[in-house]
């Protein structure tokens, strides 16, 4: 059960990553050609959202499956599955709940709309990434594209 979820967790990743890319791009460009906020926006960044809730899941039944939270912080790798990557990644999640949130206001521009996005879904794709360089610096086992 622990592994099935875990290369679940492994391989979600890409999806989490690509779609808030794709997410970013378009609202970085909405908001620069002060482009209307559309349903296809909308619709994107709702299954960003969504991805990133189920990987918050899959994270959080594999860190408390395995006992993450004993592991040794004294040492790097410990440190890093016990606080690093969930603090991370789990901040990156609010980032993205929050913006998600903000761009509903139907009440503001579409450029407005798409700065939200740009903003929040922006800053949570560079802590993922960061979180994912940090998890092969702290732990040589793992790798930046394989699936575990
Ligand atoms: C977008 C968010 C996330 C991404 C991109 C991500 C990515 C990853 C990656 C790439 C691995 C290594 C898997 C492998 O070795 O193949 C991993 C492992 C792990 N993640 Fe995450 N993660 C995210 C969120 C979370 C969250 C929120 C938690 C906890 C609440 C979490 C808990 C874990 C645990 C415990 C492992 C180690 C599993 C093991 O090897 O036993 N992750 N994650």
């Amino acid at each position: 059960m622990y592994e099935i979820l875990k290369s679940a967790h492994s391989g979600w990743r890409y999806l989490v990553v690509i779609l808030l890319l794709v997410a970013v791009v378009k609202a970085i460009a909405g908001a620069a050609g002060k482009k209307e906020y559309t349903e296809g926006d909308r619709k994107l960044n709702v299954f960003t959202l969504i991805s990133a809730h189920i990987q918050l899941v899959f994270g959080l039944l594999l860190y408390f499956m395995n006992d993450w939270y004993k592991a040794d912080s004294s040492v790097a790798v410990g440190r890093y599955w016990k606080m690093e990557h969930i603090a991370m990644m789990v901040l990156a999640i609010i980032l993205i709940t929050y913006g998600n949130a903000r761009s509903k206001k139907t009440a503001d521009s579409g450029a407005v709309r798409h700065k939200n996005i740009a903003l929040y879904f922006g800053l949570a794709l560079i802590l993922i990434t960061v979180a994912v360089f940090a998890m092969v610096k702290a732990d040589p086992t793992r790798s930046l594209f394989g699936i575990s």
